[in-house]
């Protein structure tokens, strides 16, 4: 195989965005597009001069693609992906990988018995230089053990305009969350890439705060891991102003994440050393702060999509594989879990649990048409 023929399955704003960033690549071209919205199957059909489907399962028929990317509302990624697997196809997974656990072990579970076929997540920030930076300093030990992270991400501002524009999203039945399923699924994936998965979480998540929606647009969740490190997770889209900063502290420095820059103060003894063998009794160990400079990379999609072509073609190792999302989508369960249930939720956890929450939050859902149980017949009912 020379060039990855692609089909696009979801063709609304990012389906289409994807397709014409394929004229930036190189050995990938648009084979075929799908929607089940006939406006859009027809204008992405003469933009692109490429055959439209309604149904994504004539997509994965027959020698049209060798692979699929799938931007459709996200309870519909996991059992389009099973079947992009059983008909052969390789799967580019737009985030979140779903909507609940139970799906995305599914997902999982299916790829491993199609081992040859690539499957890849549209996490495109973990292409950032800033971020592949600080992950290179946190796995090489420059901040020693890990001791705290502060995550705050409250600058995902919508307005109740956005939210109105209506169709699936903020409803339980149509998206499955809030902001952990929608705005924040690319933050919460870099806390748990740079910093590993906490093993607890306590979380409160406000439904509806600022807005007039069923889901979340709030969230503070507190988070604790198996070496005794803790954190704080902070995300909103209603704030203003809003903040983007993450701190994570270990024993040997402190690094901080703002503005696009990196700043690391480091201990010149450990903290935990020096808190043992100091004979002073108030000043901490002397540090040094210096600015360090980012990897090159922007974090666009693009790179995901490359990517994915090139772990097609030459078998590229992949920056997102499409396995690692279930982290992600477990920690933001967990967040609404806990603060639905008022409990700790210690990671993992029983992901029957929450499907029983989340059925009951569907059938209350003010979107008209429930499709957390995706059948083929579902996904082709028109959904706006
Ligand atoms: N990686 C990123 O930075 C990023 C940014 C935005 C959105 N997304 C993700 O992309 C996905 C789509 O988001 P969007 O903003 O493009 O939504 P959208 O509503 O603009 O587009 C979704 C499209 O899917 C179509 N669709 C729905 N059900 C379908 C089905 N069964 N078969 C075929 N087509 C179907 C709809 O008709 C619509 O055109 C979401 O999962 C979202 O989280 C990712």
């Amino acid at each position: 195989m020379e060039k990855v023929r692609m089909g696009v399955i979801g063709i609304g704003g990012m389906g289409e965005h994807h397709c014409r960033s394929f004229n930036d690549l190189s050995r990938i071209e648009l084979a075929a597009v799908c929607d089940i919205d006939p406006a859009r199957r027809k204008y992405a059909q003469e933009q692109f001069g490429v055959p439209g489907f309604e149904d994504y399962r004539d997509i994965l028929e027959g020698d049209l693609c060798d692979a699929v990317l799938i931007a459709t509302p996200h309870y519909f990624h996991p059992p389009m992906t099973i079947d992009a697997f059983r008909a052969g196809k390789h799967v580019l997974c737009e985030k979140p990988v779903g909507v609940y656990t139970l799906q995305a072990e599914e997902a999982n579970r299916e790829h491993e018995k199609y081992p040859h076929l690539v499957y890849a997540l549209m996490f495109q920030m973990r292409a950032a230089g800033i971020n592949r930076k600080v992950k290179e300093l946190i796995d090489s030990g420059e901040i020693g053990r890990l001791t705290r992270v502060l995550w705050i991400n409250t600058d995902w501002y919508r307005t109740q305009a956005y939210y109105d524009s209506g169709g699936w999203r903020a409803t339980w039945a149509g998206e499955g969350g809030g902001v952990l399923l929608n705005q924040s699924p690319h933050s919460i994936d870099l806390l748990q890439w740079l910093a590993g998965m906490p093993h607890k979480v306590r979380a409160f998540c406000q439904l509806g705060k600022s807005h007039d929606i069923e889901v979340e647009d709030d969230v503070t969740a507190y988070l604790e891991w198996e070496n005794g490190a803790t954190g704080v997770f902070l995300t909103s889209t209603c704030e203003a102003p809003g903040t983007g900063q993450q701190e994570i502290i270990g024993t040997r420095g402190k690094l901080v994440i703002a503005g696009g820059k990196i700043t690391f103060s480091r201990n010149r003894t450990p903290m935990d050393e020096f808190i043992i063998e100091s004979t002073g009794r108030f000043d901490p160990p002397e540090s040094w702060t210096i600015e360090i400079p980012p990897s090159r990379g922007n974090g666009i999609h693009q790179d995901i999509t490359q990517n994915f072509v090139n772990a097609i073609l030459d078998k590229e190792p992949l920056i997102a594989p499409g396995e690692d999302g279930i982290h992600s989508l477990a920690l933001a369960n967990a967040m609404i879990l806990s603060s639905l249930k008022d409990k700790w939720v210690e990671i993992p956890f029983d992901g029957r649990e929450y499907k029983a929450l989340l059925d009951d939050l569907c059938e209350r859902s003010t979107y008209r048409k429930i499709v957390r149980e995706v059948t083929p017949e579902d996904m082709n009912a028109s959904f706006h």
